[in-house]
């Protein structure tokens, strides 16, 4: 425990701990018990997670602490952030004779805690629970904030609900099984801090991105620690995105288009539309006169460094055209009063908020990125 790293989320009395380090699941049990309600535990994962150690090493910890706990285990993949699973998930733990006092744990990515997160929210309307995030985008985002929730048929996240955990907790060591691809999809979003409001951390990223890619377990705690205080801070200030909190969705305009065009699943992964999407964004703002070109070719040039798309029309050819671009933008749940929202730059950690972009700048860079 002692290499580990502890931080707060600052919500008043839903305020909560994030704890940051190498074998951290070993100490789970610890951890858990300081914040559980006398209960038990469930613990919901998917297969993948199953066929890795990770699991049994966190139940041999909540053995050693005498907590009492189960296990539900899910596909893995976005298409497990449906309705029809967590229909199965909340049948199964009713059937199992769950109480207000029973405590859920999403141990998984961000599919594992988005879904049992919101389970969390409406079972029994609201119990605790707590985040255990494997993947590096879960442990630098979407584990952290409170933001849970389902797929609809009419788009991504639609449905959802504001639910903060109770305590997150991110071993490293889990990242050593992720695939290579998925990590350098959650460091997109690693990258975003940097260039939201923190130049310094991009810089740092430029000298010690590879070294995390490659796993150095010190590069990758300090890179989680510093997204995750940046997303906290965000979040303390504004828990439900009414202004500041739409910052966390730079590049997020472009990739959610991306995405709906293209399909969610192997061929663009979200992180990776994240990536495409904010090279976007600064070119997006260069263009506009917003930002210095230099600082566009920067992002583009370490993004590709790091192994993400850069260009568009070398994911699909031709398939991301003004037009779909522009539709999916508007059907995007970030759309306010009919307006696109866009976060653009006036530098490298220098992210803002504006509805204001020329149509017409906007169209030509989009159908530059058709192919
Ligand atoms: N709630 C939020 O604030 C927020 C923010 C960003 C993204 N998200 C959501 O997060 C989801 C994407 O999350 P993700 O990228 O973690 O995808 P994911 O949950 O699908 O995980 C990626 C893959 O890696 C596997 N995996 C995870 N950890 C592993 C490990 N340690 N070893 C081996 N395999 C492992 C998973 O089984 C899965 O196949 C999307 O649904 C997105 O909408 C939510």
């Amino acid at each position: 425990m002692s290499n580990a790293a502890r931080l707060t989320v600052e919500l008043a009395e839903r305020s909560y701990d994030i704890v940051v380090g190498p074998g951290l699941l070993e100490h789970a049990g610890g951890e858990l018990a300081a914040v559980l309600r006398r209960g038990d535990l469930v613990i919901v994962t998917d297969t993948n997670l199953e066929k890795t150690g990770h699991l049994r090493r966190l139940e041999a910890s909540l053995d050693a602490a005498s907590l009492r706990h189960r296990r539900v285990v899910l596909p893995p993949g976005e298409a497990s952030k449906s309705m029809a699973q967590l229909d199965k998930l909340l049948d199964s733990l009713l059937e199992s004779g769950v109480e207000r006092s029973t405590t859920i744990a999403a141990f998984g990515g961000g599919v594992i805690g988005d879904l049992a997160g919101f389970c969390a929210a409406v079972l029994l309307r609201g119990v605790d629970y707590v985040q255990i995030p494997t993947s590096l985008l879960a442990q630098v985002d979407s584990a952290v904030g409170g933001k849970t929730g389902i797929n609809a048929r009419h788009g991504k996240n639609l449905i959802g609900a504001f639910h903060q955990p109770k305590l997150v907790i991110s071993d490293t060591d889990v990242l050593r099984t992720l695939p290579p691809r998925e990590l350098r999809a959650g460091y997109a979003e690693v990258v975003k801090y940097g260039l939201i409001d923190r130049p310094d951390f991009f810089a740092w990223l430029e000298q010690n991105g590879q070294a995390l890619l490659a796993g150095d377990a010190a590069a990758q705690q300090h890179a989680i620690v510093t997204s995750c205080a940046a997303k906290a801070e965000i979040v303390a200030a504004d828990e439900r995105e009414t202004d500041r909190r739409a910052l966390l969705n730079l590049g997020h305009t472009f990739a959610h288009a991306y995405e709906a065009i293209i399909g969610y699943g192997d061929t663009l992964l979200h992180g990776e539309a994240v990536a495409l999407g904010m090279v976007q964004a600064f070119e997006l703002s260069a263009r506009l006169g917003l930002c210095p070109a230099a600082d566009a070719v920067r992002v583009r040039e370490h993004l590709a460094a790091a192994g993400l798309p850069t260009d568009p029309r070398a994911v699909a050819p031709g398939r991301f055209d003004a037009e779909r671009m522009l539709n999916a933008m508007s059907r995007d749940k970030k759309v306010a009063s009919g307006r696109r929202r866009f976060v653009l730059a006036y530098g490298i950690g220098k992210a803002f908020l504006t509805d204001d972009v020329s149509e017409a700048v906007l169209r030509r860079l989009l159908d530059e990125g058709a192919g």
